[in-house]
């Protein structure tokens, strides 16, 4: 099979291109290249390496002769949309729509969504599936709520919309993000020897490896139609529904000598939420989800320590999302609307932003705002 990625060059398109071509597939992309150069090790070869491209400009044109076409491309978190939530909607809701029906007008059968968990919000700690309410509590949850219908209206004989509705990723990737959950509470631990918590942690919050979620994109790109046409999935495992205070402890112990901390005034987190991902599991009863988080963080603590992971690195806007925008911003080569402002090279990645390091040389963690 044939299949465009948009948003190859980030976190899960560092993970998915080379996984589905290892599944045999042929796998191109297109990205903004927004985090070029913000890299963990060495990017895959052909992985997030084409010309800047915008999701909002797509033409089918661009799209004949791809099967299928996976839309990753995105502002991925919850801080990046409250920046600027114009923004937000503009490549989340209108360049998702742009792309998918630039993909139906060029024949493309199948178009798998990576939607989100978040639009679940509040749902406490029952168990939430797909057809429980939709509650978003933030401009991107909001996004994914709005493109996983519009994308449903475009649902015909001929093309088969698919939203997976991700738990918050976590894992190492060479496009690593340091600004979910997992990720930056292992960071955090071993570089500045404190698991920093910016809520209570008796939220609850589903979590997947970067690679079990390739691994449903691949089983529902190579599903039957009938399968998974105009359908949503919860993806992730339900052992792996934790509270952050659960995760704190697993990176503690995963990390010697380090302590869990919390932010003067911590309270609950609001997002809070357990998922339900039978339908996934009775849909692919062969689709074996390999990772647990613990497994991940032990990935992690490698990958941090094989490639020297530094408290500089922990604070620079190279893993942070709404760091590397607000870097790119603050150069001019986005606008507001995070359109490219030139087709040159973007400023090299490594920027330290001086506000996250507090004395006693700890870390602010905003950053682990969750996303999802
Ligand atoms: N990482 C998670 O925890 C998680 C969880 C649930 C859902 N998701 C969804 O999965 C998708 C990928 O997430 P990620 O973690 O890899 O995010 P990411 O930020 O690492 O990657 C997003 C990619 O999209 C590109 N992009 C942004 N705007 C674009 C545009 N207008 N045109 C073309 N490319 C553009 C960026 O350059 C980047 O390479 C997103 O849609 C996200 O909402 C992620």
């Amino acid at each position: 099979m044939k299949v465009l990625v948009a948003g190859d060059g980030g976190y899960i398109g560092a993970v998915l291109v080379p996984f589905l071509r290892a599944g045999g597939h042929e796998a191109d992309g297109l990205d903004l290249g927004l985090y070029d150069g913000c890299d963990l090790g060495v990017m895959p070869a052909g992985v997030g390496a084409g010309p800047p491209a915008d999701i909002r400009d797509v033409t089918a044109a661009r799209l004949a002769g791809y099967d299928a076409v996976v839309c990753l491309a995105a502002l991925s978190n919850d801080p990046l949309g409250h920046l600027n939530p114009a923004a937000t909607y503009s490549v989340n809701l209108a360049g998702t729509l742009c792309l998918a029906r630039a993909a139906k007008r060029a024949g493309s059968q199948r178009f798998i969504f990576a939607s989100s968990c978040s639009l679940y919000g509040a749902a406490g700690s029952a168990g939430v599936a797909e057809d429980g309410e939709l509650t978003p509590l933030t401009p991107y949850g909001e996004t994914k709520v709005l493109a996983e219908r519009e994308l449903s209206r475009l649902a015909g004989d001929d093309f088969s919309p698919v939203c997976l509705r991700n738990a918050t990723a976590y894992g190492a990737s060479p496009r690593l993000r340091l600004d979910i959950v997992v990720n930056n509470l292992t960071a955090a631990a071993m570089t500045t020897g404190e698991v920093r918590l910016e809520s209570d942690g008796t939220s609850w919050r589903p979590f997947v490896h970067v690679e079990d979620i390739s691994r449903a994109i691949l089983a529902t790109l190579e599903a039957p139609r009938q399968l998974v046409h105009d359908q949503a999935f919860n993806v992730g495992r339900f052992d792996d529904n934790l509270q952050i205070c659960d995760i704190a402890g697993l990176v503690r112990d995963a990390s010697p000598g380090s302590k869990i901390t919390f932010a003067d005034g911590a309270g609950p987190d609001v997002r809070n939420y357990r998922v339900d991902f039978a339908k996934l599991h009775d849909t692919f009863p062969d689709l074996a989800l390999h990772w647990t988080v613990q497994a991940g963080i032990d990935e992690l603590v490698s990958a941090y320590a094989q490639h020297d992971l530094s408290y500089d690195d922990f604070v620079s806007a190279r893993f942070v999302r709404l760091r590397r925008i607000r870097e790119l911003l603050a150069a001019g080569v986005v606008d507001d609307a995070l359109r490219r402002t030139t087709d040159g090279t973007l400023p090299g990645a490594g920027f330290r932003a001086p506000e996250f390091r507090t004395p006693g040389n700890t870390v602010s963690s905003s950053a682990a705002a969750p996303a999802s």
